[in-house]
């Protein structure tokens, strides 16, 4: 039986597919510049699928991949049933709360808060006690603080120059973020042996 592996499509999940093929599983095609989106290697019985990377859980909860490769944002955001086995210590940003250059919360007013990560953002400021209003959005999220629709955000930072050529700056750290490698939960248990050898050479790999 193959062993499907769903990866993020884009720069991280090319990373880490590296990874896998240094450990002993490769398949060819995988980073050839098609449209091409599954990638079979039948000696090796492993299938590889390029997946939206906010859709990796997805595959993963429901089975159709046996392993993927996720940020820890997802996992935070959506809470996926899936196995978290590894951070793959790649993929680093932070997940942090940002405004205007200088921008001091009035602690009288709810705090209007943007954000593409509304689950996230209600725990963190639910755990310091502040009541917010969510703003969801779906990208471009610095926009908001800027025209004035809300006081923060709450986002991903990587090398921080979205939010400097925007005039904003981090307020707060939310949560470091980095690439986890996450399992079906059916398929770790019947097939342990076999992840279990993959996770320690990716690991070797690290
Ligand atoms: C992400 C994030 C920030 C940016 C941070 O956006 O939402 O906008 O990257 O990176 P930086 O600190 O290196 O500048 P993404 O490119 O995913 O697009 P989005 O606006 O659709 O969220």
């Amino acid at each position: 039986m193959n062993l499907n592996i769903a990866l993020p499509k884009g720069r991280l999940g090319e990373k880490v597919y590296a990874r896998f093929a240094e450990a002993g599983f490769p398949c060819p095609g995988v980073l050839s510049e098609s449209r091409k989106l599954i990638f079979d290697n039948p000696e090796l019985s492993v299938r590889y699928f390029w997946a939206k990377p906010s859709d990796v859980a997805i595959y993963v909860e429901r089975g159709a991949a046996d392993l993927g490769v996720a940020g820890k944002d997802i996992l935070l955001e959506y809470e996926p049933d899936v196995l978290e086995l590894a951070d793959l210590d790649t993929g680093k940003c932070r997940m942090c709360v940002a405004g205007k250059e200088g921008f001091f919360p009035d602690e009288q007013r709810t705090l209007r808060v943007a954000t593409k990560f509304s689950r996230i953002a209600k725990m963190h400021y639910a755990k310091k006690g502040r009541e917010i209003e969510l703003i969801h959005l779906n990208g471009s999220i610095e926009i908001a603080p800027i025209i004035g629709l809300s006081d923060v955000i709450v986002d991903i930072v990587e090398t921080g120059t979205t939010l400097k050529e925007n005039g904003l700056e981090v307020i707060e750290d939310v949560a470091p973020i980095s690439a986890r490698l996450i399992a079906n939960t059916v398929s770790l248990k019947l097939r342990h042996a076999e992840i279990d050898r993959l996770i320690k050479l990716i690991e070797e790999n690290l």
